[in-house]
C-alpha cells in the first residue's frame, strides 16, 4: 500500500533521515522504533507532506512525495501527530468536524455516531472544550480525528507518549481493533515492547537509517533489540 524508497528529509544542514526504504503491506501494522531524534517523526512528516523530503514515496501506486499535505490527505492518509495537537479551545466535537474537513455535511452525522461508538468518553463531553480533556481522553479525541477522514492508511505518531501503561494498553487495543477491522496502520513509537507485541513487522530507526528489520515477533526475541530498546541487561 505504501511504498518508501530512498527516503532524506534534511533541516537545513541537519541529516534528519539518511535514505531509508520500508513498505507498509494492505491490512498490516507496520512499525518504526527508535530512540530520541532517529528521525521517526520527520519519516512520518516526510510521508503526509509536512516536511520536504527526496526520494521516493508510493501509496497506493500513486507517486505523493512533494504534493501538498491536504492533497496526501483526501487521498487517504491520516497522522495523528506527536504530542496529540488537539485544538484545546475547540469543543470535542468542533475537532472532530476539523478531521472530517473533507466530509460533506451530510457525511459527517454518521461519522461522528461512528466516533463516539468507538470513545463513549468523547460523546459525553460532546461539548467540552478539548483542553479539559485527561492526557488520555486527548489522545483518544486525536485518534478519533484522524478517523474522522475515513483513512485506508493510519499514521500514529508516538501514540504512548506520557501516558499511564493502562490507557497505553487501551490505546494500542483500540489501534489493534481498528486493524483487525481492515486498517492497515503505521506506527512509530519508542515504547519498543509495546509496538512490537501489535505489529506485524518492524524496522528499527537509529540516526536517521535502518539497521534492522524483521517480522515484528523475531524482533522481540532479538538479542539486540532486547538490549537497546526493551531495557534488558
Ligand atoms: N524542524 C526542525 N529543524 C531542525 N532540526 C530538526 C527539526 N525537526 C527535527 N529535527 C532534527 O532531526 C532529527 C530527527 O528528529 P525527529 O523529530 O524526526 O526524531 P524522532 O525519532 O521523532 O524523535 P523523538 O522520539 O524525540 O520524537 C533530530 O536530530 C532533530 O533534532
Ligand atoms: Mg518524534
Amino acid at each position: 500500500m505504501l511504498k518508501v524508497k530512498d527516503l532524506d528529509v534534511y533541516y537545513g544542514v541537519i541529516h534528519a533521515v539518511k535514505g531509508i526504504s520500508f513498505n507498509v503491506p494492505e491490512g498490516k501494522i507496520v512499525t518504526l522504533i527508535g530512540a530520541n531524534g532517529a528521525g521517526k517523526s520527520s519519516t512520518l512528516k516526510a510521508i503526509a507532506g509536512l516536511v520536504k523530503s527526496k526520494g521516493n514515496i508510493k501509496f497506493l501506486g500513486h507517486d505523493i512525495r512533494g504534493k501538498q499535505a491536504h492533497k496526501i490527505s483526501n487521498m487517504g492518509i491520516s497522522l495523528v501527530p506527536e504530542g496529540r495537537h488537539v485544538f484545546v479551545n475547540l469543543t470535542i466535537l468542533e475537532n472532530l468536524r476539523m478531521g472530517g474537513f473533507n466530509k460533506k455535511h451530510s457525511e459527517l452525522e454518521p461519522l461522528y455516531e461512528k466516533a463516539f461508538e468507538l470513545f463513549p468518553i468523547l460523546k459525553e463531553r460532546a461539548n467540552q472544550k478539548a483542553g479539559t480533556l485527561s492526557g488520555g481522553e486527548q489522545q483518544m479525541l486525536a485518534l478519533a480525528r484522524a478517523l474522522m477522514s475515513e483513512p485506508s492508511l493510519l499514521m500514529l505518531d508516538e501514540p504512548s507518549l506520557g501516558l499511564a501503561p493502562k490507557i497505553v494498553a487501551e490505546v494500542f487495543d483500540i489501534v489493534k481493533m481498528l486493524n483487525s477491522k481492515g486498517m492497515t496502520v503505521l506506527l512509530v513509537e519508542q515504547n519498543a515492547a509495546q509496538a512490537l507485541k501489535i505489529a506485524h513487522y518492524a524496522y528499527v530507526l537509529e540516526n536517521g537509517a535502518i539497521t534492522l528489520e524483521d517480522e515484528a515477533k523475531a524482533l522481540l526475541n532479538n538479542e539486540q533489540v532486547r538490549k537497546s530498546y526493551l531495557g534488558e541487561m
